[in-house]
C-alpha cells in the first residue's frame, strides 16, 4: 500500500472542516430565512466585544450564562447579512465564531483556543466592516 503524504491528509481535513462550517452556516441561514436576526451586528459587537463578554470568557471567568449569551450573539451574526464582503466569507467567519462558542458552551477542551482564533477582530473587519 502506498503511504498517503501528510500534506494531503491535512488538506483533506481542512477541506472537510471548511465544508462543514459552510454547511452549518448555510443551514442556519436557511432556517432563519425570513426571520429577522435576533441581534444586529452592531449589538453583537457592543455586547460581546466592547462590553467585555468575550474577554471574560477567554480569560476563563465566564459563567454558563455568559457562554450561552455569546453563542446566542454569534448565531445572530450568521442570521445577519454583511453590508460588505461576500456571503460565503461571512458564513465561514460568523459560522466559525458560532461553532467555537458552541464548543465552549459544551465544555470542549479546545473550545477556548478555538474561540480565540475565530473571534479575530481584524480578520473579519478587514473583509466585512
Ligand atoms: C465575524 C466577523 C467579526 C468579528 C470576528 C468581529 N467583528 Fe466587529 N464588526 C463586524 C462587522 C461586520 C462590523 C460592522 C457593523 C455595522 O456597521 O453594521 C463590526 C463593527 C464593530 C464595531 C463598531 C460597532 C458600531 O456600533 O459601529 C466594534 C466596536 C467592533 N466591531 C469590535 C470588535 C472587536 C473588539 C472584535 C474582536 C474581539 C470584533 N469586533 C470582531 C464583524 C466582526
Amino acid at each position: 500500500m502506498r503511504a498517503v503524504p501528510r500534506a494531503k491528509i491535512f488538506l483533506v481535513g481542512t477541506l472537510c472542516l471548511t465544508l462543514s462550517l459552510g454547511t452549518l452556516a448555510t443551514l442556519a441561514v436557511a432556517a432563519g430565512d425570513d426571520a429577522e436576526p435576533k441581534h444586529t451586528v452592531k449589538e453583537v459587537m457592543k455586547v460581546a466585544h466592547k462590553d467585555g463578554l468575550l474577554k471574560k470568557i477567554l480569560n476563563g471567568d465566564g459563567s454558563a450564562e455568559d457562554k450561552q449569551m455569546l453563542l446566542d450573539l454569534y448565531v445572530s451574526l450568521i442570521e445577519n447579512k454583511p453590508k460588505k464582503g461576500s456571503m460565503e466569507s461571512w458564513q465561514t467567519l460568523a459560522g466559525g465564531a458560532a461553532l467555537a462558542a458552541a464548543k465552549v458552551v459544551v465544555g470542549r477542551e479546545d473550545g477556548i483556543a478555538q474561540l480565540k482564533k475565530a473571534s479575530n477582530c481584524k480578520a473579519c473587519h478587514d473583509v466585512h466592516k
